[in-house]
């Protein structure tokens, strides 16, 4: 993908454009090859411009925010289309304390509206994320797929090791319905945002979106995240291994022109090649930098469980250059190919952390490694 964009392919395209077909194609593909039997098929993808409601002609953006007020509420006092409450199995009051929550706990980075931009955020790297995209990076479920409620509270309470999204499973273990109402009320922000994005994409087509288009919307986007429950994958059966043998098939696949693994991370996984480090033309969907991973640090933000390895390598990192190898390898391949990356951890932390738990104690960085593998 990158050797995309070097070699000029994608030139005649806006930026944009580019953007979406280096990261949005891949994932469309990626869809159609989820046929291992892991995973049900999701049926599209969301896409849409990125912009702000304050890119509107004025008017426009005045019309679209009392439309969004009439379907949603204000974000302090919000009342979404009662599928939301029924679907979370929530109540107007329960998502009103969310709010009130996610301002004291998450707005600072995640912005009041969920658009990433709190005031802390361009202190950061990488950015706090964009809700209003809908797009997740880690999420148990397919390639184009919506996280699902328990994916979204497992972020929140176990944070996203490495970055500034901290864990809030202190408070989770205080007043877990606090946060969980937190976590209902970033899906509403996230549903909220995406049927803006639609309204806005709407507008600038010529069309004059409506309360009736935008409802319509927001219940297509809902529908979306109501599917992603039966979309989680499955990582077949074997298992993490370190046996020399399996590793070894792993490290090939790592060095293999099927899996460009060691292309952007390198081959010793450093993640430090060049041409790979230049902010412009690395970046996400989100339009932040997004170079290849530095995987010699053995922390892994999705979680280093061999669940969460095999979802990272099967689906990618969504939104990111990181792509999905649902197409490349069998879930035999992605298993044999998962150690890989813990055995680059260096110095070597745990090679085998199957059974390191007890002599990496005695390493001073025993709580990197049980970072990653307990995650929690
Ligand atoms: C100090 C800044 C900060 C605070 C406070 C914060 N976050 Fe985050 N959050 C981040 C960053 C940075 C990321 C992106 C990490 C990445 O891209 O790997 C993120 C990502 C996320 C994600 C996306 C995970 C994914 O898979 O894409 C969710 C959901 C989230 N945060 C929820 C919350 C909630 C809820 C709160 C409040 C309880 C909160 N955050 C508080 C910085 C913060
Ligand atoms: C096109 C470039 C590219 C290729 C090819 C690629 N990666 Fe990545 N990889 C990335 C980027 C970018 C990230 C950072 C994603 C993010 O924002 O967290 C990443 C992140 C990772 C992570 C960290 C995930 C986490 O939870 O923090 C692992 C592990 C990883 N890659 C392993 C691999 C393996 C193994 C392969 C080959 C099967 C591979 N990558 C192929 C670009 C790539």
């Amino acid at each position: 993908m990158y050797a995309a964009i070097r070699s000029g392919q994608l030139q005649g395209m806006s930026s944009t454009g580019k953007r979406i077909a280096v990261f949005v194609l891949p994932l469309l593909l990626g869809v159609a090859f989820l046929a291992c039997g892991c995973v049900k098929q999701p049926k599209r993808i969301i896409a849409g411009p990125k912009r702000a409601l304050d890119e509107l002609p004025a008017e426009a953006g005045v019309r679209l925010r009392k439309q969004l007020e009439a379907v949603f509420g204000t974000l302090q006092r919000p009342s979404p289309p009662q599928a939301i409450f029924d679907w979370l199995d929530t109540r107007a009051e329960d998502l009103r304390a969310g709010a009130r929550e996610y301002v004291r706990l998450c707005a600072h980075c995640h912005g009041l509206n969920g658009d990433g931009t709190g005031p802390v955020a361009k202190q950061l790297f990488p950015r706090p994320r964009d809700f209003r995209l809908g797009i997740f990076k880690f999420t148990s479920t397919g390639t184009a797929a919506k996280p699902t409620p328990a994916d979204l509270l497992a972020t929140i309470r176990e944070g996203i090791p490495t970055t500034a999204m901290v864990s809030y499973e202190v408070d989770y273990q205080h007043r877990p319905a606090a946060i969980r109402a937190i976590r209902d009320y970033v899906i509403y922000l996230g549903v909220r945002g995406e049927t803006e994005r639609y309204g806005m994409a709407d507008y600038w087509s010529g069309y004059e979106p409506d309360e009736q288009s935008l409802s319509v919307q927001a219940n297509r986007v809902l529908e979306f995240w109501r599917e992603a429950g039966g979309q989680v994958v499955e990582p077949p059966d074997a298992q993490l291994t370190f046996e020399p043998g399996v590793l070894a098939h792993g490290q090939r696949l790592f060095r293999s022109d099927v899996t460009q693994c060691a292309e952007c991370h390198g081959p010793a996984g450093r993640g430090d090649r060049p041409d790979l480090l230049d902010p412009e033309k690395v970046t996400d969907i989100w339009g932040h930098y997004s170079p290849p991973s530095n995987l010699t640090v053995g922390l892994f933000r999705g979680g280093g469980r061999p669940t969460d390895l095999f979802r990272r390598l099967y689906v990618g990192v969504k939104g990111t250059p990181m792509p999905a190898q649902a197409e490349n390898l069998t879930g035999q391949q992605i298993w044999a190919v998962a150690p890989v990356p813990l055995s680059l951890a260096s110095p070597p932390l745990c090679r085998n952390p199957l059974s390191c738990t007890a002599s990496a104690k005695s390493l001073a960085f025993s709580a990197a490694v049980a970072l990653p593998w307990t995650r929690n």
